[in-house]
């Protein structure tokens, strides 16, 4: 059972599933695919009925746009004090929301795997918080079009990127002892892992920082962009269609990414937490 939320196209994942290299004709089978469409902060299957469960790279998104003043940029690595606590809290409430979903939909003794970008801490004590230099380059890039008049810059300033990186303490903490699902779920494995960057090693090789920003700017929009429209250039443009300006944001990145390759660069760490439903 694939999940995800109803405005996605589910076509190419069944044409995936049915294809030569799918999975529908393993040996062991009968196989069937289905997919069940709606938010994972909401069960989305029957009530135990689940023996292996698994996500990847998609618990990180938040339920809902953060409602925050974040004038020192739009991302978690980079907002401080009360507006970061207020956050941290946010991304708490809806993993405890999803793993309370999970739960219910585990049968007694059911593996669950999540897995996705993360956040941990270096040898020497800094913070290593997934996409963050990017993300940096993101708002040094959209400051510039609100400089240029064609952003507003007040709502640039509350505008955050509905993403929130986790730390192995944070995601065990519902699940540990004292913790509102310690009686449902126990942790059989937390760990965050570096994950490497095949855009970047590719530019290592072939030292071509347009060809490298091209196809750098096209992996970023197709995570970015929705969210982006929607939050940010939508409310915030000023003069320029949102679409028209949206493209011209992503082609600034475009050229932001070859004048300074390594400005931006992809730094990312996976989390992969295994829980056994009690
Ligand atoms: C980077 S994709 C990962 C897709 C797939 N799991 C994989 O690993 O290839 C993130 C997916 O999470 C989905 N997503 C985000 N929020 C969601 C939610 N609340 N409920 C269900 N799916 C969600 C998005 O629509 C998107 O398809």
């Amino acid at each position: 059972v694939h999940n995800d939320v109803p405005t996605s196209d589910f076509s190419q994942l069944f044409r995936n599933v049915a294809s030569p290299d799918g999975y529908l004709e393993l040996t062991g089978g009968p196989i069937y695919a289905t997919a069940a469409a709606g938010s994972f902060f909401t069960q989305v299957v029957p009530s135990a009925t689940v023996d292996l469960g698994m996500c990847s790279n998609a618990a990180h998104w938040l339920r809902e746009q953060p409602s925050l003043e974040s004038p020192q940029g739009m991302y978690l690595a980079d907002i401080r004090g009360e507006p970061r606590e207020a956050l941290g809290a946010q991304a708490a409430r809806d993993w405890l929301e999803f793993l309370r979903a999970r739960a219910a939909e585990l049968a007694p003794g059911a593996r669950l795997l999540v897995q996705g970008i993360g956040a941990t801490r270096s040898a020497d004590g800094s913070d290593q918080v997934s996409a963050s230099r990017l993300l940096r380059v993101m708002w040094q890039v959209a400051i510039r079009l609100a400089d240029d008049g064609q952003l507003d810059p007040e709502i640039l300033e509350r505008y955050v990127f509905p993403a929130y990186c986790r730390s192995v303490a944070e995601v065990t903490q519902p699940c540990r002892e004292g913790g509102p699902l310690a009686g449902e779920l126990r942790v059989i494995s937390a760990e965050v892992d570096e994950v490497p960057n095949p855009y970047w090693k590719q530019f290592e090789r072939h030292g071509d920082a347009q060809a490298y920003a091209k196809a750098y700017v096209e992996f970023v929009r197709a995570f970015a962009e929705s969210t982006m429209l929607e939050h940010l250039f939508e409310p915030g443009a000023r003069g320029t269609a949102p679409d028209a300006l949206c493209d011209q944001y992503f082609r600034r990145l475009e050229v932001a990414t070859a004048t300074d390759p390594g400005a931006g660069r992809y730094e990312a760490w996976v989390v992969r937490f295994v829980v056994a439903r009690r």
